[in-house]
Order: structure tokens, then C-alpha cells, then sequence
């Protein structure tokens, strides 16, 4: 139990509808097709037991997918309900996230923000998450690219 009376507890798929909902209304989280509820499956399956819900009762209050490649984790789609905020519970969800990877083996986190997420940069800043200088992600559609045998 946390200072404000809330619980942390895996996300598992039968909580999809409702952790959408809650995505959807918020600012910061960008959706893609890697959110269709397939994908989702597909990634908590990958990645048992490392995302996250707080809850309160039956509500959830708060969302943080977590996965990583055996190097480095990734966080993704941080979210809290807007009447809960400032209550702790991002910061409970992410520290409870870095310790499930540190147990796991997993040295270092990583998180994408959205340029026009101040609040987000504020939150990350304020728990000791350092901007990278001198990166820039690159991205590609795997299905864009053709298998080696039709390149050679
Ligand atoms: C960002 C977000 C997840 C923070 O969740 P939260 O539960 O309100 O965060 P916490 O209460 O744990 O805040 C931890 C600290 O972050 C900082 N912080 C959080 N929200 C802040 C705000 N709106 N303004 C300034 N500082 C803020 C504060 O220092 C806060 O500590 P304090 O309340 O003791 O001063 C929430 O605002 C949210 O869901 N935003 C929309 C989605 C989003 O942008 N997600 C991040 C994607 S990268």
C-alpha cells in the first residue's frame, strides 16, 4: 500500500478496454497500431508480469507498459487518471518498474517523451531520468523492408 491508498498489481490483458480508455484521454500518449489489443497481448506476453496497473479497487488509476531485449528496457504509455494526479502514482509505478528490471537483470531504462510534453519532461527530470544529448532515434516499418533473399 502506498501513501495515498492506491495498489500496484501486473496489467494483463483482460484489463485492455479500460487501460485504452484511459489512454486515449491522455495527453502525452501517442497510439499506434502497436496498441490494438493483439499487440498489446503479444507484448505482455513477451514481457510477463514488468507492466503495470495502479489500482483502487475495481478503478485503475494508472498505467506504465514496461518490456526489454535482454540490454536495455523500455517504458512506454505512463498514464494517470487526471482526477489522481500528483498523488505519486507515476512515481510508484516507474520506481516499482525499475525494480522488477534490476531483479531481472536489466541495468539501464530508457523512455520516450513527445517534444510537446512538458509535464511529461517535468515528471522524468524530477525523478532523476537524464535527457540524452547527441541521439536521434531512427524508425523503420519492418514490413516495409524485403526479406534479404529477395535483395540478393
Ligand atoms: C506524467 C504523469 C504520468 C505523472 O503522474 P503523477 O501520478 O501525477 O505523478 P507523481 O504524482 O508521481 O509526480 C511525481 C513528481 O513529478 C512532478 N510532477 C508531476 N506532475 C507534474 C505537473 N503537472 N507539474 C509539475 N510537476 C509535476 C512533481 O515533482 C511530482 O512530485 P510532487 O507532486 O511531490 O511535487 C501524469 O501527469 C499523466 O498521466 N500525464 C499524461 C500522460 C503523460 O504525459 N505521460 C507521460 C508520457 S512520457
Amino acid at each position: 500500500m502506498n501513501r495515498f491508498n492506491f495498489e500496484i498489481r501486473p496489467f494483463t490483458i483482460a484489463d485492455y478496454d479500460v487501460v485504452l480508455k484511459l489512454w486515449k484521454k491522455s495527453d502525452g500518449v501517442a497510439l499506434s497500431a502497436a496498441d490494438e489489443r493483439e499487440a498489446i497481448a503479444l507484448y505482455l506476453d513477451r514481457n510477463p508480469g514488468l507492466s503495470l496497473l495502479a489500482t483502487q479497487g475495481e478503478s485503475i488509476l494508472g498505467t506504465l507498459l514496461c518490456g526489454h531485449d535482454g540490454r536495455r528496457a523500455y517504458l512506454h504509455h505512463l498514464a494517470v487518471e487526471e482526477s489522481s494526479r500528483r498523488l505519486g502514482i507515476g512515481r510508484a509505478l516507474v520506481m516499482r518498474a525499475l525494480g522488477n528490471l534490476s531483479k531481472a537483470g536489466i541495468d539501464k531504462c530508457h523512455v520516450l517523451v513527445l517534444d510537446t510534453n512538458e509535464i511529461g519532461a517535468t515528471f522524468w527530470k524530477e525523478l532523476g531520468w537524464e535527457p540524452r544529448t547527441g541521439l536521434q532515434l531512427y524508425s523503420q516499418f519492418c514490413r516495409d523492408v524485403a526479406p534479404l533473399d529477395q535483395m540478393i
